[in-house]
C-alpha cells in the first residue's frame, strides 16, 4: 500500500558517532495529520530532517511517491515543507517579505503570484502587518509564525512541523491550531503539547531512543497511560 510518507527501517548516525535513529518505521496515509511525541533526544527532529533529504541515513524514505535521494531532491523539497524547531534556522533574509517570498520566487512564479502567495501565507498566521519588518528583529513567537508562513507560501503537499506551538502565546497557539485544522494536507507535527495532539492529530506516533515505539489512533495512544509513562510523556 502506498502512503504519502513511507519510512522503513531508517538508521542515522551523526558525524560525532551518536546513533540518533535506530530502525525507524513510519507510514502516513494521504491527508492524515499525525502527531509525533516523545522525550527530548528521542530523534523526532532528526527523523523530520530526513523527510526532505537534509539528512540522509540508511533505510528507505519515500514521500509523495518519490524516493528521498538525488536526483529527486528538488521535487521532494517542493512537496515537503518543513518548519524547523528553531526559527533562526529558517529565516535568513533582510525582510519578512523576502523570507516568505523566497520559496515561491525559486519556483519561478510571477511577481504578482509571489506577492499573492506572501499575502496569503502571512494572513494565515496573522502577520500581515509584519511584511516590511526585519525577520531578525522579531520575538521568538513572531519568528515562529513567519517561519510557518515561509513554508505555507510554497503550498506543499506534506507539511512537517517541528514543535510549532513552542514559544507561542495562548492566542497565537489557538490561531495555529485552527489554521492547521483547516489545512487539508498530510501533516507530521512533533510536539510536547499533548493537548495540541489530542485536538489535531488523527493519529499519533510515539518515538523513544531512536525508534517509533507506538503508532495508532490518537485517542487510543493518549488513553494508554502506561505507554505515556514509559516514554516520559506524563510527569
Ligand atoms: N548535530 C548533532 N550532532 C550529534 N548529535 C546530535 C545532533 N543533533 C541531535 N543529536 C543527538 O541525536 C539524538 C536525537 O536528537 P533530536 O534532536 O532528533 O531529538 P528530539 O526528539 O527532536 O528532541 P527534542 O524533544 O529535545 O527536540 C539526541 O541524542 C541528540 O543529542
Ligand atoms: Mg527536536
Amino acid at each position: 500500500m502506498h502512503h504519502t510518507v513511507d519510512v522503513d527501517n531508517l538508521y542515522f548516525r551523526y558525524p560525532d558517532g551518536r546513533e540518533a535513529l535506530r530502525g525507524v518505521t513510519l507510514h502516513i496515509a494521504p491527508n492524515v495529520k499525525m502527531g509525533l511525541v516523545g522525550p527530548n533526544g528521542a530523534g523526532k527532529s532528526t527523523l523530520m530532517l530526513h523527510l526532505n533529504g537534509i539528512l540522509q541515513g540508511e533505510g528507505s524514505v519515500f514521500v509523495a511517491g518519490m524516493e528521498v535521494k538525488e536526483p529527486n531532491l528538488p521535487y521532494v523539497r517542493a512537496a515537503v515543507g518543513i518548519v524547523f524547531q528553531n526559527p533562526d534556522d529558517q529565516l535568513f533574509s533582510l525582510t519578512v517579505f523576502d523570507d516568505v517570498a523566497f520559496g515561491p520566487l525559486h519556483m519561478g512564479l510571477s511577481h504578482a503570484e509571489v506577492r499573492q502567495r506572501v499575502d496569503e501565507a502571512l494572513a494565515a498566521v496573522g502577520m500581515e502587518a509584519y511584511v516590511e519588518r526585519s525577520s531578525h528583529h522579531l520575538s521568538v513567537g513572531e519568528k515562529k509564525r513567519i517561519a510557518i508562513a515561509t513554508v505555507l507560501s510554497m503550498q506543499p503537499e506534506i507539511l512537517v512541523l517541528d514543535e510549532p506551538s513552542a514559544g507561542l502565546d495562548p492566542r497565537a497557539r489557538r490561531m495555529l491550531i485552527n489554521l492547521l485544522k483547516r489545512l487539508e494536507m498530510t501533516m507530521l507535527i512533533s510536539t510536547h503539547d499533548l493537548a495540541l495532539v489530542a485536538e489535531l492529530g488523527d493519529q499519533t506516533a510515539v518515538m523513544d531512543n531512536g525508534q517509533v515505539v507506538a503508532c495508532g489512533e490518537t485517542a487510543a495512544i493518549l488513553a494508554d497511560h502506561a505507554l505515556l509513562e514509559r516514554h516520559g510523556l506524563v510527569a
